[in-house]
């Protein structure tokens, strides 16, 4: 049995039968609708921060492969505080097919995990947010029809939607460019790990402080908000420091002309984003919101159906 809990963890050729999938469900249901693969499957869906995209697009994918999803709320179960993190792992497997959850501590997914008896997923932690980056690059995938060779350019802060992307682009065999103010560096074990994978598949992974050099050349623009769930009492500072790094029309001209804009969204438009670009003819951004739902359908697919 396997989870889906960081990319470091998963082979190439994994990642790709996830994009297929994704590829192949999406068209399957423009075309009238998904093949009840999951019928009868139920997915728990624990949150510890608030969502919108991943709740949602996990709830309607399972619904729409014929099973069904339970949502549980930071007040409802209590992770690790009202009950140990092990004996919740334990429970839900007897209910449920599987356990998707968003936490603060990347360890409690990792927890999870170990004791748990059905594929756990991770729905953001601390440190990653896989899901989000398969939804991504299914959105590359769609723009430029293939991802090899591509330059990815992300401005900000080296957080979970950094980290994750970071893996995905040394999977999905693209150059990827951060830059972000000193301090806010990606983690170095994360630079580790990805560069293992870099290595392999022959590309570069460049950690920049100005902005304007990562994103020459570039053919996909990133940003995520500068304060993340569970920073809120350092907003004032991380605003002030982190002005040199929006995004915006002057910023995007240095890219390449046929560049896309991403964002894995909510965005705080006007700082790390503009609404001119955020709305503009490069953006990508509800593309991508909307390819959670195929994206996070492939991952599914690949954890629970017998018949892929
Ligand atoms: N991008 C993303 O994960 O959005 P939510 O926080 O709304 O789920
Ligand atoms: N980095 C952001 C992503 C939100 C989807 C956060 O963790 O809040």
């Amino acid at each position: 049995m396997k989870h889906f809990l960081e990319l470091s963890e998963w082979s190439t050729k994994d990642l790709w039968h996830i994009l297929q999938l994704a590829v192949h469900l999406k068209l399957e249901w423009q075309s009238g609708g998904n093949r009840p693969v999951l019928k009868n499957k139920l997915l728990a869906m624990v949150f510890q921060k608030p969502s919108l995209r991943t709740r949602v697009s996990f709830e309607v994918a399972m619904k729409h492969l014929g099973g069904d999803a339970i949502m549980l709320g930071p007040q409802e179960i209590g992770l690790g505080k009202r009950e140990s993190i092990a004996d919740i792992a334990r429970v839900l497997s007897g209910y449920v097919d599987a356990i998707m959850a968003r936490v603060f501590d990347h360890q409690h997914v990792v927890e999870l995990a170990q004791y748990s008896r059905v594929p756990v997923i991770n729905g953001l932690s601390d440190d990653t947010h896989p899901a989000q980056a398969m939804a991504d690059i299914l959105t590359i995938f769609e723009h430029f029809a293939h991802t090899k060779g591509l330059k990815l350019a992300y401005i900000g802060d080296g957080n979970n939607v950094a980290t994750s992307l970071l893996y995905a682009c040394a999977h999905f065999g693209m150059n990827y460019a951060i830059a972000s103010p000193e301090g806010y560096d990606l983690p170095a074990s994360a630079l580790v790990k990805a560069t293992e994978i870099a290595t392999r598949n022959g590309i570069t992974v460049e950690t920049l402080r100005d902005p304007k050099v990562a994103v020459e050349n570039a053919d996909i623009i990133y940003t995520d908000t500068w304060v993340s769930m569970g920073q809120e009492g350092e907003t004032e500072q991380r605003r002030q420091l982190f002005l040199p790094y929006q995004v915006n029309a002057d910023l995007i001209e240095r890219a390449n002309s046929n560049h896309i804009v991403l964002h894995c969204l909510p965005a705080h438009r006007g700082d790390e984003i503009t609404d001119d670009v955020a709305d503009g003819p490069t953006s990508a951004i509800f593309q991508q919101a909307e390819n959670r739902l195929h994206a996070q359908k492939a991952i599914l697919v690949k954890l629970l159906a017998l018949d892929k």
